[in-house]
């Protein structure tokens, strides 16, 4: 394999994995993005021309598509409409973007027999229980919440359908919530870490009891490329690394990790439908194909996260205000 093609790879976590394959690869790689308010040119600057190209386009379109999957030897596809509460308001973008462009490139790495990576989310399995000792697993039957959750889980569907069907050569991975550095500031951790900044009181959606659990990009990154290089094709891998947190938890520690009182934070209304907890059990992927994160420590990841938010205003900074204006029209 020498040629990548990677969709959303100008988006946040589509950029660290693209980060991620120019420091640990020798590959070059096609980045095929098009662009919308979640991506950042900036997220790719400084990464050498000579291995790293964007096209801006969009997966939905075949006539985009077909010849770049059939120039490349893989594809690796992260491209979405990524954001819950932007599907609560309109889902039209997801189902184009989630379902059409997915079947778009499946049609295509089927026409030209390329190997292709599904980047998916735990989102699709709904939520558990707060006191419920379980975790999801690979086996765990698909329960989606959100118009975002259920145009993922159908994308996931399609994949495993195109391979049982027609003998494509995919994988799936289902990872739960990252956090690091390039992740647009509408995310819960960089829109409190740029709230601090500001001198403005973090906010948190309802209670704060909901339960999420975090793994740094860096970490989904290296496990997307060991299931790239090592997985069983038709497999799916859940990608976690035990970072269970309640976001009242998460919203103290960025406060104690930037000098302030842990109380220093406001309640907002909470999201419509909100998922209680996620957790992600990873053994297949730890025991089967050897992957472990690096990132073992969610305290010394967030302290990382911090620092680059603080390091990188001039990348952030001109989308604050109509981020904080949107949820202010939500009561958020
Ligand atoms: N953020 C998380 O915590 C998380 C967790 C698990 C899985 N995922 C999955 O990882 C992937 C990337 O998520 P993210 O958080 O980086 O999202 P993001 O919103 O930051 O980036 C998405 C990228 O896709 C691009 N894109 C959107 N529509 C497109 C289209 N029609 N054609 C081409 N490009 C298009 C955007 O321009 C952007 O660069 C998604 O598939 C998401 O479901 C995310």
């Amino acid at each position: 394999m020498e040629r990548l093609l990677v969709t959303g790879g100008a988006g946040f976590i589509g950029s660290n994995f693209v980060h991620h394959l120019v420091e640990h690869t020798d590959l070059s790689v096609t980045v095929l993005d098009k662009l919308t308010y979640a991506a950042s040119r900036e997220s790719l600057a400084g990464l050498p021309e000579d291995r790293v190209q964007l096209v801006v386009g969009d997966i939905a379109d075949e006539d985009t598509v077909d010849p770049l999957v059939a120039a490349h030897d893989a594809v690796v596809h992260y491209a979405a409409e990524s954001h819950n509460d932007n599907s609560l308001h309109d889902p039209s973008p997801f189902i184009r973007t989630n379902i059409l462009g997915t079947y778009t490139i499946l049609e295509a790495v089927r026409k030209h027999d390329k190997r292709l990576h599904h980047v998916s989310t735990d989102e699709v399995y709904g939520d558990l229980e707060l006191d419920d000792p379980k975790r999801f697993t690979e086996d765990t039957p698909y329960n989606p919440s959100s118009p975002y959750s259920a145009s993922k889980a159908g994308s996931d569907h399609l994949v495993r359908a195109w391979v049982r069907s027609f003998g494509v050569r995919a994988t799936v991975s289902n990872c739960s919530n990252n956090y690091g550095p390039w992740q647009h500031i509408e995310k819960f951790i960089p829109r409190q870490i740029t709230n601090v900044i500001d001198g403005v009181r973090p906010k948190l959606y309802g209670s704060g009891e909901n339960v999420r659990d975090w793994i740094h990009a860096e970490d989904h990154s290296s496990a997307v490329l060991t299931i790239l290089e090592k997985g069983s094709i038709g497999e799916t891998y859940l990608i976690g690394a035990d970072g269970e947190k309640n976001n009242l938890e998460v919203v103290r520690l960025i406060l104690t990790l930037m000098g302030r009182s842990e109380d220093d934070f406001d309640h907002v209304n909470d999201r419509a439908g909100h998922d209680l907890r996620y957790a992600i059990e990873s053994g297949k992927l730890r025991q089967e194909l050897g992957w472990q994160p690096q990132y073992q420590n969610f305290e010394s990841g967030l302290a990382d996260t911090i620092a680059w938010y603080q390091e990188h205003e001039d990348w952030w900074r001109p989308h604050k205000d109509a981020t904080e204006a949107k949820y202010a029209q939500k009561g958020q």
